[in-house]
């Protein structure tokens, strides 16, 4: 396995290297512009934010955009929007993970977008709870809500709400992810009341990049306080991961009048609201050994903290573990008796306690009736959440709503609701389901036992499809129980007794024909029968044909019929590629989704590579490679089935580079190393698929002569071609390659008019000659890369591409070079944190690095 070993350690430094080289502070951040057309993006200039459409995120709505005169000075975030003339309640859903914390913003700039002059009022929820009332009061103005909030599940949303005021629209909604450890709660969300740049120097409000955690600063300042401030840089790092920004750190007020006190008060608008106030310090200027700077916080005359002492250019943060309440707020910073200077503030942030009293749906039902939607392609206006608030419950639902628990669904209906197919399995998962009606719809097939497995169920309706053979016996018995009302009216080929099993006599005539006996047909004809009965989907069955001999290895397991593929894929409905040994076929297996690999019957050099890919794939277990669900091996029928990789080729991410913000985690390389070889599934992690040229790989470094040549062009070995010998510098060479294409965001073989075909690496040869290293980089990154870094980087890649192998350095070479390479960008990215406070993404990357270097494969 320590080939595996040192061609993950490569890739994996690739990944990183291109995650630091990119242009991607923003890690994490979600930033969409409403309105905007599907899939497009772009760059913000005064922030450098990277907006995206919302569009994947919501199903309904209208984008329109802002009349051009209100465009001006305001960011391009707010120029579109999406408009909601229909629907009571419209919804965006973000798939994330529970229990981290986000700041969430909306953003609404009406602009006169529709015309009409007419300024609206709605309500915004956050998941069922109510999250503020936007009034628009200027046609002008963009309006923004901010709030602090802690996911309860693995998804959110965010839904706009008409109130019968104007239509509700949004204009930009963005998610920045903060650290676990900051602005800590007993309980709930925190709704930003204040974030306040006291003394500020530019008197303007600001967010990111000045930000980390594009946080929005204004300017304050009070009479009877005199704003100074220092050139020096200010170390945000002291503050418990508040990362209060530099920016606003490095100005702060004192009192006019030295022997003064520095006061400030809150209004609260609700004297009983609850309040967190953050005071951010920084000493800023650089007190003599005689000098110092002490004083106490008071809060209505109590004392509140103190004494404090400040450091010199590093931040200090003062707030309450609990939340202050009782509608009065005034602040005194007093300084104590032998404190030679009078106090400062550098930075407040005031928050107010948002109380979120519904709960969401149960997470469990909530997923369930998340995928039966999508497996029956429902057009329901199904939104947030399906029970909560109560007024807002989806159409077709009931629901129970115990106290201090999840809300339940307790009923279904789907009469009329052109539904075709099966019945979902999800069905089950409702497992409060009081009443399930399915009646006037297309579906398909049998009854499936499962629905038996609904213990509350009283009410299940049939009635009116195109269901065929037995009822299950557990249902009937339900019903004859009088636990169950069952309708199945209008469902010509449904029967309740065993008599219309015989409908399925044509599937075993092929069996009949070897069989003397009448006795025995008929025994293998029921107990083909049961069996059939027993698995709905694909079984574990070895099919009698499927039996030749693979050695030690207990493949039985994992071996499918034809049949069994067939129902997989539903009759090979979706292609989701074609390979060089046939086509790959979407399939779903048990509720898992898989990719069907069918070879093609033609290629018998297929059926060699089909056998090494099963073999090494069954042996071989790494969470990067491509997991071998299965196989079929039935005659002419060779099938392999592959986990599915819901987010296409690294070929696909490369033309967007977002994969690079999710964090990449590193493939394995084989023989047959390219891009499009390495797939990215939905967490973003790379895993090398792919495995039809490589066979079982002599560890020794020893050469291996091949009888043809396979492989890719353009990343194939042009030594290869030669000689027909294929070692471990082979694959350097496809690395080499791969580095490029992610260097350069080039594609491996460019036509233009004047030069035909290039190859990337003749072309960076080219760019090199001109010494032109920034136009080589991809330029989606904006430049933002270590110069010397990018050079070492490149140098590394052509290294790998020369054109004779012993030029090429070896694996562990280009490792450590690598790394070289990614100290000099992360040192790079480090000296822009003390001055510009980015964040602290390179910490992150560095520490995955040391424990993603810990022995990979089994
Ligand atoms: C979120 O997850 C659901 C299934 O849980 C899926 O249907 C949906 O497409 C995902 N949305 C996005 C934006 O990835
Ligand atoms: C955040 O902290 C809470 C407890 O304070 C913990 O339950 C949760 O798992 C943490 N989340 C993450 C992502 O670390
Ligand atoms: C709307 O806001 C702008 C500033 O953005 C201001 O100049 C204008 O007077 C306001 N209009 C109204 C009607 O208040
Ligand atoms: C800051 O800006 C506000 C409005 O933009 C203005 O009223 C105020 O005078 C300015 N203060 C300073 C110190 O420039
Ligand atoms: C400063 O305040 C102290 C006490 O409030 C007062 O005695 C003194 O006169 C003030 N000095 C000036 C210059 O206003
Ligand atoms: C706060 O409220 C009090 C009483 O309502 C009022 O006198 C005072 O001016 C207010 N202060 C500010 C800063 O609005
Ligand atoms: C500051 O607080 C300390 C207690 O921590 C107290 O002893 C001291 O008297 C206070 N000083 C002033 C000036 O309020
Ligand atoms: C000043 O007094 C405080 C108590 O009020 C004490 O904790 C601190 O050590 C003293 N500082 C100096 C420099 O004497
Ligand atoms: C039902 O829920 C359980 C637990 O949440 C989950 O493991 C299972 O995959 C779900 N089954 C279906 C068919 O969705
Ligand atoms: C069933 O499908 C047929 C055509 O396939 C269609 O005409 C009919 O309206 C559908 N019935 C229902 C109830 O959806
Ligand atoms: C129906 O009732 C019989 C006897 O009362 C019992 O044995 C059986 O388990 C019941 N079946 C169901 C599905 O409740």
């Amino acid at each position: 396995m320590e080939m595996f070993q040192r061609f993950a350690l490569l890739c994996l430094c690739i990944f990183h290297l291109a995650a630091l080289v990119c242009a991607q502070d923003q890690a994490g951040f979600i930033s969409l512009d409403c309105g905007l057309p599907k899939d497009s993006s772009y760059t913000e200039t005064s922030t450098k934010l990277r907006y995206t459409s919302d569009a994947n995120y919501i199903e309904t709505g209208l984008p329109k955009s802002i009349l051009l005169q209100y465009r001006r000075m305001k960011q391009q975030q707010v120029w579109s929007l999406r408009s909601f003339p229909d629907g009571i309640r419209n919804c965006y859903r973000f798939n994330l993970t529970r229990n981290t914390k986000y700041l969430i913003r909306a953003t609404f700039m009406y602009g006169n977008y529709d015309e009409q002059n007419n300024l609206p009022e709605f309500d915004v929820h956050l998941g069922p709870n109510l999250w503020g009332t936007i009034k628009i009061e200027n046609v002008s103005v963009d309006y923004s809500v901010e709030i602090i909030h802690v996911l309860s599940s693995d998804y959110l949303s965010v839904c706009i709400v008409n109130t019968n005021k104007g239509t509700p629209f949004i204009s930009a909604l963005e998610l920045r992810p903060l650290d676990n450890n900051t602005y800590i709660t007993q309980t709930d969300s925190l709704e930003l009341s204040i974030r306040l740049d006291v003394g500020s120097t530019s008197n303007a409000t600001f967010r990111y990049i000045d930000d980390a955690y594009d946080r929005v600063w204004w300017p304050y300042d009070l009479d009877e306080w005199e704003p100074f401030s220092t050139s020096e840089a200010v170390d945000a790092d002291g503050s418990k991961n508040f990362k209060p920004p530099p920016r606003a750190m490095k100005s702060a007020v004192r009192p006019v009048n030295a022997s003064n006190s520095l006061d400030f008060s809150i209004n609260a608008s609700d004297p009983t609201s609850q309040l967190y106030v953050y005071m951010h310090f920084a000493e800023i200027e650089e007190l003599k050994a005689n000098e110092s700077r002490l004083f106490n916080i008071t809060w209505n005359g109590n004392l509140w903290y103190g004494p404090l002492k400040l450091n010199y250019l590093s931040s200090t943060t003062v707030f309450s573990q609990s939340a202050m309440s009782g509608g009065q707020y005034n602040f005194s910073l007093i300084k104590t008796g032998n404190s030679t200077h009078p106090p400062i503030i550098n930075a407040i942030e005031i928050y107010e306690v948002k109380e979120f009293s519904q709960s969401q749906t149960d997470e469990q039902d909530v997923d369930a009736i998340m995928n039966i939607k999508s497996f029956y392609g429902l057009k329901k206006n199904w939104q947030g959440d399906p029970c909560a608030p109560q007024d807002y419950l989806w159409e077709g639902l009931n629901c129970s709503y115990p106290d201090d628990d999840s809300p339940r669904i307790t009923s279904l209906n789907l009469s009329a609701s052109e539904l075709t197919g099966g019945f979902a399995h999800y069905l089950t998962n409702l497992t409060m389901l009081t009443s399930l009606d399915l009646s006037n719809n297309n579906l398909t097939g049998p009854v499936p036992k499962f629905l038996s497995q609904l213990s509350s169920l009283k009410f299940l309706n049939l009635a009116r499809n195109k269901l065929t053979g037995p009822l299950p016996v557990e249902l009937l018995e339900k019903q004859e129980n009088n636990t169950l009302e069952l309708r199945f009216d209008g469902n010509p080929d449904l029967c309740r007794s065993a008599s219309c099993k015989k409908e399925k006599k044509k599937f075993v005539v092929p069996l009949v024909a070897s069989v003397a006996s009448v006795f025995v047909v008929l025994a293998a004809l029921i107990g083909l029968w049961s069996l059939k009965r027993k698995k709905q989907l694909p079984g574990r069955k070895v099919d009698a044909n499927c039996n030749r001999s693979y050695e030690s290895l207990d493949l039985s397991s994992r071996q499918f019929t034809y049949s069994e593929v067939l129902r997989m894929t539903n009759n090979f409905e979706r292609v989701l590629g074609k390979g060089g040994f046939g086509t790959v076929y979407h399939g779903k297996l048990d509720n898992d989704e898989v990719a069907v690999k069918m070879l093609s019957p033609s290629s018998s050099q297929g059926y060699k590579q089909f056998q090494a890919e099963v073999k090494l794939l069954l042996r071989v277990h790494h969470r990067n490679l491509t997991t071998l669900v299965g196989y079929c091996d039935e005659g002419t029928n060779m099938a392999l089935i592959y986990e599915y990789m819901a987010n296409g080729n690294l070929e696909e991410h490369l033309s967007g580079l977002e994969y690079l913000h999710q964090g990449c985690k590193p493939p394995i390389v084989h023989r047959d190393v390219k891009s499009t070889n390495i797939l990215i599934n939905e967490k973003f992690q790379a895993k090398l698929a792919d495995f039809g040229l490589s066979r079982v790989f002599p560890v020794e470094g020893g050469t291996h002569v091949s009888t043809t040549i396979a492989g890719t062009p353009g990343y194939l070995d042009p030594e290869y071609y030669i000689s027909n010998r294929l070692t471990e510098k082979s694959d350097v060479y496809s690395f080499g390659v791969v580095l490029l294409e992610i260097i350069t965001g080039h594609p491996v073989i460019s036509k233009s008019a004047e030069n035909g075909h290039t190859h990337v690496a003749q072309w960076v040869s080219s760019m090199l000659d001109k010494g032109d290293i920034r136009s080589t980089v991809d330029p989606r990154l904006k430049g933002d890369f270590d110069i010397n870094a990018a050079w070492k980087a490149v140098e590394i890649a052509m290294a790998c591409v020369s054109s004779t192998a012993n030029r090429r350095p070896f694996m562990n070479q280009v490792v450590m070079e690598l790394n070289d390479c990614l100290a000099m960008e992360a040192a790079q990215k480090k000296e822009s944190i003390t001055t510009s406070d980015s964040n602290n993404s390179v910490e992150m990357i560095t520490v995955n690095l040391h424990t993603e270097l810990s022995p990979l494969a089994r």
